[in-house]
């Protein structure tokens, strides 16, 4: 089986890859971008968090065999460069967000995705979208942040 799919922006064309492998693990280990994390392998915290053709997606649900023809992105690709942030980094930092940054690259790819579709979420559109699991509780900071980031879209 041949597959081809981006990730940032490169080309990968996987060989000698299990196509059962999880994208979270191609990344991880196969690609070294350790900003994507692994939490709970179930699907459930949301630390996997990428974005596959702008969605939102938990990747250590998905098997690289399903990645044909995709648009990948992980935290590493989301800012233009490092003078050049991505709104929602912009607004993480300037809120001070995380506490312990295990969860933050996938909560910050959850809000990236979640404002690309909707530019001025309410609370509750933010907890309804962002189901992304936070051990040290930052959640009313998240949603700070959010807010902070939408104020962005509007300059
Ligand atoms: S590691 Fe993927 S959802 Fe938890
Ligand atoms: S900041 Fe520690 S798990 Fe979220």
């Amino acid at each position: 089986m041949t597959i081809k799919f981006k990730i940032n922006g490169r080309t990968i064309d996987p060989t000698n890859v299990d196509m059962e492998m999880p994208l979270l693990w191609f990344l991880r280990e196969t690609q070294k971008l350790k900003g994507t994390k692994f939490g709970c392998g179930i699907g459930q915290c949301g630390a996997c968090t990428v974005h596959i053709d702008g969605e939102a997606v938990r990747s250590c649900t998905i098997p690289l065999a399903s990645l044909n023809g995709k648009d990948i992105r992980t935290i590493e690709g989301l800012a233009k460069s490092d003078n050049d942030l991505h709104p929602v980094q912009q607004a993480w930092i300037e809120i001070d967000t995380p506490q312990c940054g295990y969860c933050q690259s996938g909560q910050i790819m959850a809000a990236a995705a979640l404002l690309a579709k909707n530019k001025n979420p309410t609370d509750e559109e933010i907890d309804k979208s962002m189901t992304n699991i936070c051990r040290c509780a930052s959640y009313t900071r998240i949603r700070k942040a959010v807010h902070q980031a939408a104020k962005f879209y509007e300059a």
